[in-house]
Parts: structure tokens; C-alpha cells; sequence
């Protein structure tokens, strides 16, 4: 029997296969025991700044491309790419955006063979992460994440699925940890069910010494449900030839040390003082960050407006700068110590502390999102919905709930927009703060038109139509009822099942309307912003109409 080589080399890549890593209490081992660490690059192309900011701007975000190029996506591309990857010496990337409808067997199965995995980010830009404005984990994000899950679970290479970059960056917007924590939770009991050993990871601002340990020991502390496996912190802080001691290095390694999970540095890399020459690798790859740390990645492969790239592409192939030769060597001399050992290492978990009066956050998380309550409330409770354009569009679907929210606060309804919403400083999430956008506009939209009901107050600018569901207009007490017969009887965590089957890289249907890249490092990248900004700061307060669902995490 002949074999062609496209067959035989389709034979191959499970001799190939790189093993998966674990985590034993706060170190990283590979399956003989052997420490593992992190030698990463960022490899994501910059969305483009020209055109496509202005989606984000408008939703109360920063001035990101919502637009992004999925860099696992082009087979040319991770060709002309890997070799140079090798000759850095990273066995990592990290990326931040991809589309889980296209192929990316060529490019995984090409990383594989060179000894890379990937540090996935799930979340995308625009509307497709948990929104620092307006924090919610709802069927639409879970959703988006298992997608991306499932078009890569079949690759062994996948090191982790990062849930959130720099989701929460000031006080001011710790209210959407409990979102963060439970977007953890949900994800690792997604990844045990379908047997998958990817860790999850999260990746945070640097900031004061006081929120950055308060932020991280709330991630990663009580039972091991509910933390993260990999908590990553983006730090740009040892510049030039800076050292260990001058470098705030000292204090974040002390501020991480009782850590009961692992810990890398999921962006690094100043440009403030010249050239780079690395010398944080070494030290990022030997005792005393070594204890604490498993190793980080470097920002940036790929070209950036701000000057974070290390390589250029022309006309006459690829070119590297003297940022890349350095890394490449700083990441050749090092490797990290192979101790403690695996067998003396066990999971332990780090006691919640109080609360800290810095982080406004309670240890109360929302729910698991449960789209079948959400689609139940949305077919036998509601009367107006949005016309497909609308629903698809969540720019529009953004205002149209600030709007229908107004609108509805002036009327004598005892229905108000409580219900879409989730505090997460006092840990009472209404019972529809989980649903997707769109239901939780038609949730206003109709309450609004029961409140009223004549034909123009389900019109909202031709961006609504009356439901052919069931009768129209509902009483408040036959809403309310058909919601609670919704509701009745569900968990508030469970664990999630796709909405779709996992990808075979062929189309899937909808993706998000936008999305961005990877553009500058730390607060560059925040990836999506729900557009309901305005929203929480309207109705922050009580729960209406139904009980709040609530989870103590610890
Ligand atoms: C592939 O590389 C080209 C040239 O840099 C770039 O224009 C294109 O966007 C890349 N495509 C993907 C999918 O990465
Ligand atoms: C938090 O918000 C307050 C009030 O808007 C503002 O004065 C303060 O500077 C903000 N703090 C941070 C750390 O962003
Ligand atoms: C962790 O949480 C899970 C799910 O709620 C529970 O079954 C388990 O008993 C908890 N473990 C500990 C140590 O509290
Ligand atoms: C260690 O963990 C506790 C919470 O259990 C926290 O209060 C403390 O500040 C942490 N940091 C250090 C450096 O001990
Ligand atoms: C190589 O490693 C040694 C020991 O960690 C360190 O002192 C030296 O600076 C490193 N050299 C480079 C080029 O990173
Ligand atoms: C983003 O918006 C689109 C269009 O409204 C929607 O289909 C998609 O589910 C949204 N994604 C998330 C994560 O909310
Ligand atoms: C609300 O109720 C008050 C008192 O019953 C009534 O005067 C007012 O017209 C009502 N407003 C609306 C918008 O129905
Ligand atoms: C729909 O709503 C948006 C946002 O409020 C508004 O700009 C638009 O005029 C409305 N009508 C249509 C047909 O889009
Ligand atoms: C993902 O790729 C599909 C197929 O090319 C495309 O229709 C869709 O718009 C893409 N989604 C995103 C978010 O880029």
C-alpha cells in the first residue's frame, strides 16, 4: 500500500504531540516531572488603528482597532513565521485574538512540530469580553468561549485559555471581578468536561503594589473550582539594565509569593531605555523570581505603531531587530531552576481574605449563564423584540437599551431595568443580568410596550416588532409569572454545555460584528466593551422583580 506524503504526514503528528502541561500546586511540570516554563513572544498583527477605533471609542472604551487578523488562520504566514520563532528560542505565544469558524490545522500542527504552545486568549475585541464599564458574564461570552474552545481542543498544544486581559484596572472597575472569577469557574468545569487538561489562565494590569496582590489573591484564592491555574501579570517595569532589586521586580515577587497557583508574566518587555537587551530573562529564570514565576512572554513579535515589534516584513522576506537577536539569546542562556520537585508540590487553596477595602469586589459571583431560561423568558414573556439588523448590530443594541431603559423609568411600570443588571461590589445580579444583549434589550423594550401598549411603543425607530410568539401586550403579573416558571428550579452554577458542536474548521454561523487585535502593551489591550455602558450606572441597586441568584465562592 503507498501512502502519499500529505497521508503520511497526516499519520504523523501524534508522534509529534507535544504533552500537555500541568500545574502542581504553583508550578508548571511537564509529564516527567520536569519544571516547565513559560519562554513566550506575543503573536498577534496590530488590528488597524486607521480605520477602526471609533466602534470602541463610542462604546466607552479605548481607542482600539475592533477589527484583528487571526494569526493561526494563514498557513503562509505561520510558515514564514516559525523558523523564526525557533531561532528566538520561545516554546510559547501567546495570542490574543482568533475566529473559531476558521481552519487552524496547519498552523497548530506546524507549532506543535517545532516545540510551541499557545496561550490562547478567548475573549475579542468589541463586544466580545467582559466590558470594564459594564461588567456581565452572560450565554453570549460563554458562549464565544466554548466556541473558541471547541475549534481548538483538538490540538495537543494548547497550553491555556487566558479569560480576560486587563478586564479590571483601577478600583473603579474591581466590580467586575466577581465576573472575572465566575467566567473561571465556568470555563474550567467546560474544559473538565470534555477532558481537557488546558489550564486557565488570566492576565492583569500592573498597578500599585496594594491592587495588584488585593486583585490577584482574589483570582486565585478558595476552592480550586473557582480559581484560575495561571495568573498572569502584564509588567513593564524593568527597563534597560535595570535589576532585580531597582526594578519593583523584589516587591512583586514578595507580593506573589503566598500564591497558591502558578504565576508568569504574561506581557513584558520596557522600551523606555534603548534597545533591549533582556537581562530580566535571566532573572525572571532563576531563583528568587523563580520560586514565584514560571517563566513569561515577551511583547511583541509582530510590528506595533508604539515600537514593541521585533520583526519587519518586505519585499525581500523577513527582517529581525536587535531587539529579537537579543532575545534570542537572553532566552538561549537561561533555563530555569528544576526545582521544587513535583512529588514535594500538592494544590493547596490560598483562604479568601476579607475583602479588601481597596477592591470593590464581593465574593458573591453571578451565575453560571443559562441560555435556556434566557430563551424561555425571551419566547413566553416577552412581547417586543429587535428586528434581526438591530440584534446584529450591537452598537445600536448598546444605545437601544440605554434608550428603552429611560423610556421605561418614566412610565409607572413596576418593572424596571434591575433585572439586566449585575453589581458586583454588593453580589446581587439580577436574573436576567446573565442573558445575551439582545434578550436583555428585549426584556425593556418589552416591559416598555407593556406599560403602553399601543403599536409606537414597539417601534424604537424601526428597530422592534411585536413578538408572533404569544399574545401581546403582557400584564406585569403574567410576565412575571411566565419569568418565574422560566427560572424555577435551576441551578445557579451547573456546567455548560456548547450551544454548538465543536468545530471541524469549517464555517460556523454568527461571529461577533467586530473584533480588534492585539495593538500596545498594558492598557492598550483591552480587547471588547459590551455597548451598554451606561446601563449599570443607571441601575446599580436592587434586584427587582425576581430573587438575585447568588454563589459564594469559598
Ligand atoms: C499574513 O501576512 C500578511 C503580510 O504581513 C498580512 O498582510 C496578512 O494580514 C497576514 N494574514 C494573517 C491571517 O495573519
Ligand atoms: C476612581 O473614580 C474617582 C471618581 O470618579 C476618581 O476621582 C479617581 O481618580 C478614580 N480612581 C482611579 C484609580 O481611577
Ligand atoms: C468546591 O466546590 C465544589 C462545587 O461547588 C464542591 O463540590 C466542592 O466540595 C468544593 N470543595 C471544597 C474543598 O470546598
Ligand atoms: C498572602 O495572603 C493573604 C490572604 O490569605 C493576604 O492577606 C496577604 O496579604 C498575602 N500576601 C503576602 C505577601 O503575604
Ligand atoms: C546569561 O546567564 C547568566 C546567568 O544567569 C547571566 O548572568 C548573563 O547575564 C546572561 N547573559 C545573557 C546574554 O542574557
Ligand atoms: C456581539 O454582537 C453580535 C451582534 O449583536 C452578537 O451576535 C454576538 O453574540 C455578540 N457577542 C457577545 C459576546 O456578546
Ligand atoms: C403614573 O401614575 C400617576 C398617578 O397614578 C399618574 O398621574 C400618571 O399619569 C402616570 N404616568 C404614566 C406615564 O402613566
Ligand atoms: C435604531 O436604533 C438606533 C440606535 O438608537 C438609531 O440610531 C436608529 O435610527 C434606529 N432605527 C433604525 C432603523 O436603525
Ligand atoms: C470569522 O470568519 C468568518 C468566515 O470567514 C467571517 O464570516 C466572520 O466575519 C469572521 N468573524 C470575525 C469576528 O472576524
Amino acid at each position: 500500500m503507498r501512502f502519499s506524503l500529505g497521508a503520511l504526514a497526516a499519520l504523523l503528528p501524534l508522534a509529534a504531540a507535544l504533552p500537555q502541561i500541568t500545574r502542581t500546586g504553583k508550578y508548571l511540570y511537564d509529564p516527567s516531572g520536569t519544571r516547565f516554563y513559560i519562554k513566550g513572544v506575543a503573536y498577534q498583527p496590530q488590528g488597524n488603528l486607521a480605520v477602526s477605533t471609533t466602534a470602541n471609542e463610542a462604546n466607552g472604551g479605548f481607542p482600539e482597532p475592533s477589527d484583528f487578523v487571526d494569526p493561526l488562520s494563514s498557513a503562509a504566514n505561520c510558515t514564514r513565521d516559525i523558523p523564526h520563532l525557533k531561532d528566538l528560542g520561545v516554546n510559547t505565544i501567546r495570542v490574543y485574538s482568533v475566529n473559531a469558524s476558521l481552519n487552524h490545522d496547519s498552523c497548530m500542527s506546524a507549532l506543535d512540530e517545532a516545540g510551541i504552545y499557545v496561550l490562547l486568549d478567548v475573549s475579542l475585541p468589541l463586544n466580545g469580553s467582559i466590558d470594564r464599564a459594564s461588567p456581565s458574564w452572560t450565554t453570549s461570552l460563554l458562549n464565544e468561549y466554548t466556541r473558541t474552545i471547541n475549534a481548538f481542543n483538538k490540538y495537543p498544544n494548547v497550553l491555556a485559555y487566558n479569560i480576560g486581559n486587563e478586564v479590571i484596572n483601577t478600583v473603579n472597575n474591581s466590580n467586575a471581578a466577581p465576573f472575572v472569577k465566575a467566567a473561571a469557574r465556568d470555563t474550567k468545569a467546560y474544559l473538565a468536561s470534555i477532558n481537557s487538561k488546558a489550564l486557565v489562565s488570566y492576565a492583569a494590569v500592573d498597578t500599585d503594589l496594594e491592587f495588584r496582590n488585593a486583585l490577584a489573591d482574589y483570582l486565585t484564592c478558595g476552592n480550586d473550582s473557582v480559581t484560575v491555574d495561571l495568573y498572569g501579570l502584564n509588567n513593564y517595569e524593568w527597563c534597560g539594565q535595570a535589576t532585580y532589586a531597582n526594578s519593583g521586580w523584589n516587591v512583586i515577587t514578595q507580593g506573589f509569593s503566598n500564591l497558591t497557583v502558578a504565576a508568569f508574566m504574561s506581557e513584558f518587555g520596557c522600551i523606555t531605555a534603548g534597545p533591549r537587551q533582556w537581562s530580566e530573562v535571566s532573572a525572571m529564570l532563576s531563583q528568587p523570581v523563580s520560586d514565584v514565576f514560571s517563566g513569561g512572554i515577551a511583547f511583541s513579535y509582530f510590528p506595533t505603531s508604539d515600537n514593541y515589534g521585533m520583526v519587519t516584513f518586505g519585499s525581500d522576506g523577513t527582517t529581525v531587530n536587535s531587539d529579537f537577536t537579543a532575545l534570542g539569546r537572553a532566552y538561549s542562556n537561561a533555563t530555569g531552576p528544576n526545582s521544587p520537585a513535583q512529588s514535594s508540590q500538592s494544590n493547596t487553596a490560598l483562604e479568601c481574605p476579607p475583602v479588601s477595602p481597596i477592591l470593590a469586589a464581593s465574593t458573591q459571583l453571578p451565575p453560571t449563564p443559562n441560555e435556556e431560561v434566557c430563551n424561555c423568558i425571551n419566547k413566553d414573556a416577552l412581547s417586543c423584540t429587535a428586528i434581526p439588523a438591530t440584534a446584529n448590530n450591537p452598537i445600536k443594541v448598546g444605545a437601544l437599551i440605554n434608550q428603552a431603559c429611560g423610556l421605561l423609568a418614566q412610565t409607572n411600570s413596576t418593572i424596571s431595568c434591575n433585572a439586566i443588571a449585575g453589581d458586583g461590589q454588593t453580589g446581587t445580579y439580577g436574573p436576567l443580568a446573565m442573558c445575551s444583549p439582545n434578550i436583555k434589550l428585549n426584556y425593556v423594550m418589552s416591559a416598555y410596550y407593556d406599560a403602553n401598549p399601543v403599536a409606537t411603543s414597539c417601534d424604537f425607530g424601526g428597530n422592534a416588532t411585536l413578538s408572533t410568539s404569544r399574545e401581546c401586550p403582557l400584564s406585569a403579573a403574567a410576565a412575571q409569572s411566565a419569568a418565574e416558571a422560566c427560572l424555577a428550579g435551576k441551578p445557579n452554577t451547573f456546567t455548560p454545555t456548547a450551544s454548538e458542536a465543536p468545530a471541524t474548521g469549517s464555517a460556523s454561523p454568527s461571529s461577533p460584528a467586530a473584533s480588534s487585535s492585539s495593538s500596545k502593551p498594558s492598557a492598550g489591550r483591552v480587547g471588547a466593551l459590551l455597548p451598554t455602558s451606561s446601563v449599570v450606572t443607571l441601575f446599580l441597586g436592587a434586584v427587582g422583580l425576581f430573587a438575585g441568584a447568588a454563589v459564594v465562592i469559598a
